[in-house]
């Protein structure tokens, strides 16, 4: 009898590892602004439905801060709340059709752009941290969400000159007399982080709930998160590898904004390989990191002082205009994209179209552009994901034994299946690769 419960006892471990090891997780964002874009790019939740059954985390972005009560609030209470849309209740009710969905309401994530330091003056206090932690679990409870994540709006690192910052020796010299401090009270802030992760965890442990953070682009790691301090009370911690370079930042230079590994005269620290090896490198657990691709690229604009091959970095003329669905300058959703390549139907649109051009070695990641014409005009450098390149960052993902994926958001990639037919081929591709 003893022996056969051993036996027993040793399968069902060997089940649950097994388990933990052959299901890999895949965050999938959804960013309520989709909803009140206009023709294309316009999401209702229900659009979701084809991807929901490769997601296993829904995350709801993003909620908002009160800069004055602390308390977390609906960003666009009229889309979100019972009163208007409902949409957090929509996306809640998700789980129904899917059961095996988590959904999760975000806070932050770059998208609540009013008194931007009330992020910081939160963790401060802990009678606002108290006020933010209980008026969370309140709204999360009442929606019926299975968690928050704080995608904590830290400040982000000034953006610098792109090529050859690194191997200039005027570089040396220039960095000490200009040296820009992010914040001076960086390291008070990681250690009322932390307080804030323990004290969010004990109250929604009463209810199950997970909680999660997310390291939005452009925040340095080494300055906000104590791995050790806060590794036994996140659920996960989702990466976000995207937007190093982006028009808003670079205006005049044009990079790779996701890559994989580091370029040569490149910033060291600005890739994804950088990133998901300071996270491990300080002992935050492989089966809790997250990476997060991107379904749509950054866009400059090219004048006739770009260079013509293309080849990053390069010169630019700021932020490209703004696409026909998204029409939001220097951001194209990937179905934006796919549709503007050249392909061979249509090869005579050698000024219209975009000329793709992919990285066999698998690294940077995939461009396209056009040069400008005759008149100067319709030039422009585009850094995106692609279903390959997305593929190939879930390979890396598996590689380092990480948890899983997450793609923000949904509504950047195509949703509508207007590239191939396909809806949601990152998101696909991705899943794909995981497995
Ligand atoms: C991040 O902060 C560390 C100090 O903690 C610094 O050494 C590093 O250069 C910073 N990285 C970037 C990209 O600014």
């Amino acid at each position: 009898m003893a022996r056969f419960l051993l036996a027993f006892a040793l399968l069902a471990v060997a089940a649950t590892s097994w388990a933990n090891v052959e299901t890999p997780k895949v965050f999938c964002y959804y960013d309520s602004r989709s909803y009140v874009r206009e023709t294309q790019a316009k999401m209702l939740p229900q659009d979701m439905d084809p991807a929901l059954s490769y997601c296993t985390h829904l995350i709801y972005g993003y909620a908002s801060i009160a800069h004055d009560t602390h308390k977390l609030v609906a960003l666009n209470p009229n889309l979100d709340l019972d009163q208007g849309h409902g949409n957090y209740r929509v996306v809640t009710q998700m789980k129904r059709k899917f059961p095996q969905l988590k959904v999760l309401l975000s806070v932050g994530g770059g998208a609540d752009n009013e008194e931007p330091e009330k992020y910081n003056t939160l963790l401060e206090s802990p009678e606002a941290r108290t006020a933010f932690i209980s008026s969370a679990s309140v709204l999360l409870r009442n929606y019926g969400f299975d968690g928050l994540d704080l995608a904590w709006q830290f400040p982000v690192i000034k953006p610098k000159k792109i090529r050859g910052t690194f191997s200039s020796i005027w570089h040396g010299i220039k960095k000490t007399f200009s040296s820009k401090v992010v914040d001076e009270k960086s390291e008070e802030h990681r250690d009322q982080f932390t307080k804030l992760v323990q004290e969010t965890k004990n109250a929604l442990r009463h209810d199950n709930m997970l909680l999660t953070a997310t390291v939005i682009p452009n925040v340095n790691s080494s300055l906000y998160f104590d791995t050790h301090a806060i590794m036994n009370n996140l659920d996960y911690v989702i990466l976000d590898g995207y937007d190093y370079n982006t028009p808003m930042r670079n205006p005049k230079e044009a990079d790779y904004t996701a890559p994989l590994y580091e370029l040569l005269e490149r910033n060291p620290e600005l890739n994804i390989n950088f990133l998901v090896t300071w996270w491990l490198k300080n002992g935050f657990p492989n089966s809790k990191l997250i990476l997060s691709m991107p379904s749509f690229g950054r866009a400059w604009k090219l004048d006739s002082d770009s260079a013509i091959s293309g080849v990053p970095p390069l010169h630019t003329d700021g932020v490209a205009p703004e696409g026909p669905y998204t029409k939001h300058a220097g951001l194209l959703s990937y179905p934006e994209i796919c549709t503007k390549l050249q392909n061979p139907s249509n090869a005579k649109g050698i000024h219209t179209h975009l000329r793709k051009v992919t990285d066999p070695s698998k690294r940077y990641g995939t461009y396209a552009f056009r040069v400008p014409d005759d008149n100067g005009d319709g030039g422009m450098w585009v850094s995106y994901e692609d279903p390959d390149t997305a593929g190939n960052k879930a390979g890396y993902v598996r590689a380092k034994g990480l948890a899983g994926i997450a793609v923000n958001d949904l509504s950047l990639d195509d949703f509508r299946g207007l590239c191939t037919g396909d809806k949601f081929p990152i998101l696909r591709a991705a899943k794909y690769r995981l497995e």
